[in-house]
């Protein structure tokens, strides 16, 4: 049996998971909760946070798994994109681990593995997409539309060029008062709303790129002129806001992805990374598809958010083909895909 720990420590989580082949054993994480009070993601607390983490979520995903570690054919590591200091601990971690058990070492790109989430088997039937494919990969650094023609070979056709899909939200929330990460709680405030009640003017940019910044203002203008008028108006409509805030940055998601997918001529279409839990941007996904008889994969909720299972599922297919790392690899802050 070939068992793969992977270890993910990209930003605010620390995460270990082992898997066999397709499949999930085990899948660890501890949400760093230290950021809550300063709003975002604080990189000297996060690297201190997975440097007090990493080692008990690694054997508790041992223990789940029901295996020891003599057992592990390759420990798996998010070499990039990431926090230089919390990349930092997984990949020590991870080199030194390797070592000590003399197995190979399998760096993974983060962005890369939000998208090879797809071909996690929860069972046999589990259906996976068809190579090549469209994935809109949607996260709290990242937004991209990505053409995947094989594991391995990915080509980048848009992305944004300011915030990403989770900072128009997290940032829209954190002027509205809501704690950090502001994204589920303006999808759940947002489920009450009346997403017609306030106009956004929805950005536009040429082919399949993207722009949050222009919305961003928009909001805020908004809300410095209505609050002028009456102090009380974030309190009193905040759920109308949030529905219809959510409802723009979702519809501009949608109309980019489905002008790519129709250029491209794509049948099979994905999405990935942690915006990919809000619950308007799954239902227009999976309407647009039907809408174009597309196939619509979204992967199960707990493997959209940053996990170790996805970067396993990663190493799996760079072990097939005997993709190895070394112990002089660095972790790498930005890195294409
Ligand atoms: O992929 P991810 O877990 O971490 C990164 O690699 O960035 O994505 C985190 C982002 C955050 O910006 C968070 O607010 C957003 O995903 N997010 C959501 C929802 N759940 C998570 N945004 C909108 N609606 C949600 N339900
Ligand atoms: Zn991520």
């Amino acid at each position: 049996m070939n068992y793969i720990l992977a270890i993910e420590s990209s930003c605010d989580e620390t995460s270990a998971a082992v898997m066999q082949g397709q499949h999930v054993l085990s899948n660890i994480i501890a949400t760093q909760t230290v950021h809550e009070q300063y709003g975002g993601v604080v990189p000297e607390l996060a690297s201190r946070a997975h440097q007090a983490n990493i080692v008990p979520v690694v054997q508790q995903a041992l223990e789940e798994a029901g295996i020891t570690k003599e057992q592990l054919c390759a420990i798996a590591y998010t070499q990039g994109p990431g926090l230089m200091g919390s990349l930092h601990v997984g990949s020590s971690f991870a080199k030194s681990f390797a070592m000590s058990l003399g197995i190979p070492l399998l760096p993974v790109h983060h962005m890369q593995a939000h998208i090879l989430a797809h071909f996690i088997k929860a069972n046999d039937q589990t259906t996976v997409p068809s190579f090549p494919f469209l994935c809109l990969t949607v996260s709290g650094g990242h937004t991209q539309i990505v053409k995947v023609n094989a594991p391995h070979e990915m080509e980048l056709i848009g992305q944004t060029i300011d915030d990403a899909a989770g900072e128009a939200f997290d940032k829209a929330a954190k002027v509205l008062g809501l704690p950090y990460p502001g994204g589920p709680m303006i999808d759940k405030l947002a489920a009450t709303g009346d997403a017609s009640k306030y106009q956004f003017t929805t950005p536009r940019m040429p082919g399949f790129d993207f722009s949050f910044s222009g919305l961003k203002t928009n909001l805020l203008y908004f809300l410095r002129d209505n609050m002028k008028k009456d102090d009380t108006f974030i309190e009193k409509e905040i759920a109308h806001i949030c529905a219809s805030y959510q409802r723009t940055v979702v519809a501009y998601l949608i109309g980019q992805l489905e002008k790519a997918a129709r250029e491209i001529g794509a049948k099979d279409l994905c999405l990935a990374g942690g915006v990919s839990a809000n619950s308007e941007l799954r239902r227009r996904f999976k309407e647009m598809c039907e809408r174009n008889n597309w196939n619509a994969f979204i992967p199960p909720f707990e493997y959209c958010t940053d996990n170790a299972a996805m970067i396993g599922i990663t190493a799996h297919f760079k072990y097939e083909a005997k993709d190895f790392g070394n112990l002089t690899d660095v972790p790498l802050t930005s890195w294409g895909i």
